[in-house]
């Protein structure tokens, strides 16, 4: 494994790559690495003969107030576990190389950015595209691979590439979580003991969903209400549960495509999860971490 930092030496590596056969998979990171990341790696080592790692803390999809300061960093440590996945590259830009200035130009997501975490975090999805669109442009990957725990986030970014007829694959890999529910985070790491219990609301509310709607309701209303209620627990603050299809559109009636998603604020941590109905939670993926 082979760290590179300049954006032109890791632009040059893929097209050496490339003119030799190779295909070049991109999983991009803000870091922090956990069992998700790494079968995103896992995945991207299926689909292509060679995987850059991007690791970037990216400034523009922080708001004002949010955890851009105190996000977990541990180079080292995300170093070793790439390492165990057999990454090609680690791709490290710095933050002037990336944003010499405040980017006039940014990528617009359009409604399906105003919606769920766009409500909550105004501008965030501008931040995360126009970072995706620029680690595409710098990569020049054969396929980008992106985890379904991030639902708005992997539908944008498909969206987007398809939109802006992007020359890549956008692969999606299902959510990997604890073997008790809880979705690994990069975030799970700032909550206390007891604050980690709580989390446990949020695939719960998944889960209530999914039983009531295999009991035979298909009422979107009804079936919020009832996440909600399992949501509403001490110490978990509910910001949605929301039915919605694969736009991003709330819908009347659920059928096994839906997608019900959640998000809550577990003391100052905001978690959110998700699941496709007629996959189940015990569809994804679980481990022991
Ligand atoms: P980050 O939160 O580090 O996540 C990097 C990738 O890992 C994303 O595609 C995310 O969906 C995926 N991921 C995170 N937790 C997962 C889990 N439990 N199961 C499966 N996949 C999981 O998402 C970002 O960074 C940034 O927004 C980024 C796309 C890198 C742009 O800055």
């Amino acid at each position: 494994m082979q760290d590179l930092i300049a954006l032109d030496a890791m632009r040059a590596w893929s097209r050496a790559e490339q003119v030799r056969g190779r295909r070049v998979a991109l999983v991009p990171t803000m870091g922090f690495l956990h069992e998700g990341h790494l079968r995103l790696l896992d995945r991207a080592r299926e689909l292509a003969d060679r995987v850059v790692l991007s690791i970037f803390v990216n400034p523009l999809q922080f708001g004002p107030g949010e955890d851009f300061e105190r996000y977990p960093r541990d180079l080292p440590r995300d170093r070793a576990l790439a390492q165990g996945r057999a990454v090609d590259v680690l791709f490290l830009p710095e933050r002037a190389a990336m944003y010499p200035e405040d980017p006039a130009v940014r990528v617009a997501p359009g409604a399906m950015g105003d919606t769920l975490e766009g409500a909550a975090r105004p501008g965030h999805f501008a931040g995360v595209l126009t970072v995706v669109l620029k680690l595409l442009a710098i990569v020049e990957p054969d396929v980008a691979v992106f985890g379904r725990k991030d639902f708005q986030q992997a539908t944008l970014v498909r969206r987007m590439a398809a939109d802006l007829d992007l020359p890549v694959t956008i692969d999606v890999a299902p959510t990997v979580r604890e073997l008790d529910g809880l979705a690994l985070s990069s975030r799970n790491a700032y909550l206390a003991p007891e604050e980690r219990r709580s989390a446990l609301a949020l695939s719960r509310c998944l889960r209530a969903v999914e039983q009531a709607w295999r009991g035979g309701e298909a009422s979107a209303t009804a079936l919020a209400r009832r996440g909600l209620e399992v949501l509403t627990q001490p110490g978990v603050i509910p910001e949605y549960v929301a039915l919605v299809d694969e736009r991003l559109q709330p819908v009347v009636r659920v059928s096994a495509a839906t997608v019900a998603v959640v998000a809550a604020r577990v003391g100052k941590t905001r978690l959110i999860d998700n699941v496709v109905l007629g996959d189940g939670v015990a569809g994804d993926v679980a481990v022991r971490s």
